[in-house]
């Protein structure tokens, strides 16, 4: 027999996806199969995941859900072999374009009520009441699945371990307190020690208060979500189960993400013949409108247009950088607040012939993007792990990043001057203020013209290791802890001999010890 994790998201490629969540659900739930642990995936039945998914068979009606009945659809991810459960209920089947906005850009007025039901489904499955084998591990990503640990807790499963991972603390899910009854949570959950949160019901903090296990997605974001600065309101409740809190860093799907066999790049290339990238310069610029020049640092910037993202910065920033650097290129790639997107466009019409903005989802695009740049661009306030400036790495692409969360553990920073630093693969900057912004363009394009030190850069970039096998080792070392007595010794077939690293009370990270804790003991 195997082990059986149950993954709940709500978003997961290629079926739906809005963020870096999407590759990190599908990547991990692969290598978790690899590594004999039979992983599903539990997500909400969207129209996109309705069609793309195949051989989907109902295993289960649920008709006592908050926001109405629903059913379960079991399946697969196209051209794979992941499991697939789908949520299908009126309310996901209506989401087309966004799944958490309306067409106004609003958050749909029933996200309470629906993403509730999703944890629900969940319960259900972890009680043994569909079609399907009970997992011996649920584990509930981000707010969407918050509430996943709670109602386990509050429906007496005690059979399931939990874990939830943040993959980003800004995102809480709160909702009104008059809504408890109907999303089915107890009145004695409803106080400060339990789901609410300044007068709300939280489901990120439902999920952090009765998980087995919280983990996150790099050490060093491990280590700032317990201070105010980067907690989010949640700082306090998170060093309450601190001794809980574990970081488990993300990777990277290298064969999707790879100059070697990429089919949506112009010309592939490698380490050892970068001719490809050259290419792939020349497409990009002719994608985003850039009269085609070899020799013009092209830089690119693609990812969510956000205050996360520190659009507003790099809007601020990007014309003094322009005028420092006048044979600089710069090629935008995102979609976002519809403010920021409408200053991007002010900002190609005001540099045509340097400045090329894509405003949209593209995934091609963004292959052309990491393939066909000098540098990414990417700044940001908080970045719990940062995949994209991985994926530019991976194509000789120097990231110029800010110093914090998961960019400080990838980014070897190339140093402030003189030589650089031994395996520097980029260059980190501090600070949130345009002139900082301006500063780490400076130090990337005075490297860019030593281009010995620049090739050296480039070749420490592509090397780096970013693959999902040691990460899913640490997941199931996790899993291993918290699973039920008797399905221990099927996680500890796989276990490695590395264990997770858990933030501790001196606030320097450490090996989780292998305690075993009594179900809900920190709750
Ligand atoms: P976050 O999850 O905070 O947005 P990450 O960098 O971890 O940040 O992940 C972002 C993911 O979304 C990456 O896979 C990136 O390529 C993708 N992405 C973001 N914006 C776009 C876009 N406009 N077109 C295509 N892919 C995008
Ligand atoms: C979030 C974070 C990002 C992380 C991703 C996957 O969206 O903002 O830093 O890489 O989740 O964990």
């Amino acid at each position: 027999m195997l082990a059986r994790v149950l993954l709940v998201a709500s978003e997961a490629i290629p079926l739906v996806k809005t963020g870096g969540l999407a590759d990190v659900i599908t990547a991990l739930a692969s290598a978790l199969r690899d590594q004999n642990v039979d992983a599903t995936v539990l997500m909400p039945a969207y129209p996109s995941a309705l069609e793309g998914a195949t051989g989907l068979r109902e295993v289960a009606t649920l008709e006592h859900l908050p926001g109405g009945p629903g059913r379960l659809l079991h399946g697969c991810m196209p051209d794979s072999d992941i499991r697939i459960v789908l949520l299908d209920t009126e309310s996901f089947r209506a989401r087309s374009a966004n799944p958490y906005l309306d067409q106004s850009g609003e958050e749909y007025a029933d996200n309470a009520l629906s993403f509730a039901a999703l944890a629900h489904a969940a319960v259900a499955i972890c009680a043994g009441r569909t079609k399907l084998p009970k997992p011996h591990v649920v584990h509930a990503n981000d707010w969407h699945a918050g509430l996943v640990p709670a109602l386990l807790r509050a429906n007496g499963v005690t059979d399931v371990g939990s874990v939830l991972t943040i993959h980003n603390l800004a995102f809480q899910g709160n909702y009104p307190m008059d809504l408890a009854a109907r999303i089915g949570l107890p009145d004695e959950m409803l106080t400060a020690d339990a789901v609410e949160f300044w007068g709300q019901i939280s489901f990120l903090k439902a999920g952090i208060r009765y998980a087995d296990r919280i983990s996150t997605v790099s050490n060093s974001y491990a280590q700032e979500i317990l201070t105010p600065r980067f907690g989010h309101g949640m700082d306090g409740v998170l060093n309450y189960r601190k001794e809980a809190l574990v970081a488990i860093p993300n990777a990277v799907d290298t064969a999707l993400w790879n100059p070697a066999g990429d089919a949506l790049i112009a010309r592939r290339f490698t380490q050892s013949d970068m001719k490809g990238k050259i290419a792939c310069k020349w497409d990009l610029q002719k994608q985003f409108d850039l009269p085609v020049d070899p020799f013009a640092p092209l830089l690119a910037l693609g990812s969510r247009i956000t205050h996360q993202k520190m659009a507003d910065v790099a809007l601020l920033a990007l014309p003094e950088i322009l005028a420092r650097h006048p044979r600089l290129q710069v090629a935008v790639l995102g979609r976002g607040d519809h403010g920021y997107e409408q200053g991007f466009k002010q900002l190609a019409e005001q540099f045509p012939e340097r400045v090329g903005v894509h405003i949209g989802y593209d995934e091609q695009r963004a292959h052309a993007l990491h393939a066909g740049a000098d540098m990414l661009l990417h700044g940001t306030r908080f970045e719990p792990y940062g995949l994209t400036p991985i994926y530019s790495m991976r194509y000789g692409t120097i990231p110029v990043a800010s110093r914090v969360g998961g960019l400080i553990d990838t980014i070897v920073d190339a140093g402030a001057s003189g030589a650089v630093q031994e395996g520097a693969n980029g260059i980190l900057f501090d600070g949130e203020l345009p002139s900082d912004m301006v500063e780490g363009m400076d130090r990337a394009f005075g490297l860019f013209a030593r281009s010995a030190e620049w090739q050296t850069m480039q070749r420490n970039a592509m090397a780096a290791d970013f693959s999902w096998s040691g990460p899913a080792q640490q997941y199931i070392s996790l899993y291993e802890q918290i699973a039920p007595e008797h399905a221990r010794k099927l996680f500890a077939r796989q276990a490695p001999a590395t264990q997770p690293r858990i933030t501790g009370s001196s606030g320097a990270t450490r090996a989780l010890p292998r305690i075993r804790v009594g179900r809900f003991s920190h709750a």
